[in-house]
């Protein structure tokens, strides 16, 4: 165990401009201010499988003691992962997975069950034979891949609905505007949208406008943040009916690296838990983040409080020195 906590902590994000991925940022840095003194080294591969293996070499030569990483695609990032590990550098897998089970923790939630909750909420408010359009994430990613064998088994018990169509939206929105202009013709015959996330769920709510189709069609996202521009405030406006929450898991895997930088008892499988979000509980869900964000600036006050006692205590001090050296 290191006193002075000089630890190099290197995180290897996969994306680093959307809201999900900001409010893991978040999470990450009030969880490492209790840790004063770690390097942090953050990268973001801006959707780029071959430039996030090329950040991770480059950390490997800066020296890290842990890496933290979201694979972009499970595949392509599955040696570089392996050999980080294999140097005997600790590996935290957060969200997206590699190929392989070479890896010290995982922190997130269950994609497959995320996927099957979605079908399960879907199944169960349908009424008769519908049709459901299902836009997935980039291939080859692991919660794409994972959401969809969910979504697929949560709907086997409802064998009116049927998924009429499938398309990558690759996590983003102009690339589900494009695949949904594509198909605009089969839009009409859609009674429901699964949308891997709920940035690709307001495409497909802004691509049925643009249509001028009236919006019958129930529109399930994936996510549920909180916030300006969230999926909670989409669900509130009605842009979308409901989302499935995805939590980040930024202070989780912040806490289990320092778990297994100073040698104490740890989980190699740290999943998070989730629901589905829809207009009966959104109200309480953003009751519930007011109230967690309140709570957060209090501990801000409160550390300045602090941070002000110990320089008036520092400069009592320097008085007393003072008299005793006169
Ligand atoms: C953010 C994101 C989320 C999604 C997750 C899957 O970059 O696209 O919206 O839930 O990644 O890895």
């Amino acid at each position: 165990k290191k006193e002075l906590a000089t630890y190099k902590i290197g995180f290897s994000q996969c994306v680093g401009s959307d809201l999900w991925r900001k409010t893991m940022l978040e999470e990450v840095k009030i969880e490492l201010s209790l840790h004063p003194g770690t390097k942090f080294i953050y990268t973001d591969a801006q959707n780029s499988s071959s430039r996030q293996i090329a950040q991770v070499k480059k950390m490997l030569k800066q020296g890290i003691d842990i890496l933290i990483i979201s694979p972009n695609e499970a595949q392509p990032l599955t040696e570089i992962v392996e050999e980080v590990y294999n140097k005997g550098i600790p590996v935290i897998i957060i969200d997206r997975k590699t190929a392989s089970t070479l890896y010290t923790a995982y922190v997130g939630a269950d994609n497959y069950q995320l996927g099957k909750m979605a079908g399960e909420y879907l199944g169960s408010t349908l009424k008769g034979k519908t049709s459901v359009l299902e836009v997935m994430g980039l291939p080859g990613s692991s919660p794409a891949i994972e959401r969809d064998r969910g979504f697929r088994d949560g709907l086997k018990q409802f064998p009116d609905v049927r998924i009429a169509t499938k398309v990558y939206g690759d996590w983003l929105k102009p690339n589900t505007r494009r695949q949904l202009a594509r198909i605009k013709n089969e839009l009409p015959k859609i009674d429901a949208v699964f949308a891997h996330n709920d940035v690709m769920a307001s495409g497909v709510s802004e691509s049925f406008k643009a249509l001028h189709q009236p919006l019958k069609a129930r529109i399930v996202g994936v996510d549920a943040l909180p916030g300006q521009g969230g999926g909670l405030q989409m669900i509130a406006n009605k842009v979308i009916d409901a989302s499935v929450l995805y939590p980040t898991g930024g202070k989780e895997a912040i806490a289990t690296a320092f778990k297994i930088l100073n040698n104490e008892p740890f989980a190699r499988e740290n999943i998070l838990k989730s629901l589905v979000i829809d207009s009966a509980n959104v109200q309480l869900m953003n009751l519930q983040w007011d109230k967690v964000q309140n709570q957060q600036k209090d501990i801000e006050r409160q550390q300045t409080l602090i941070a002000e006692q110990q320089n008036i205590y520092n400069n009592q001090q320097i008085v007393l020195d003072v008299i005793v050296i006169a």
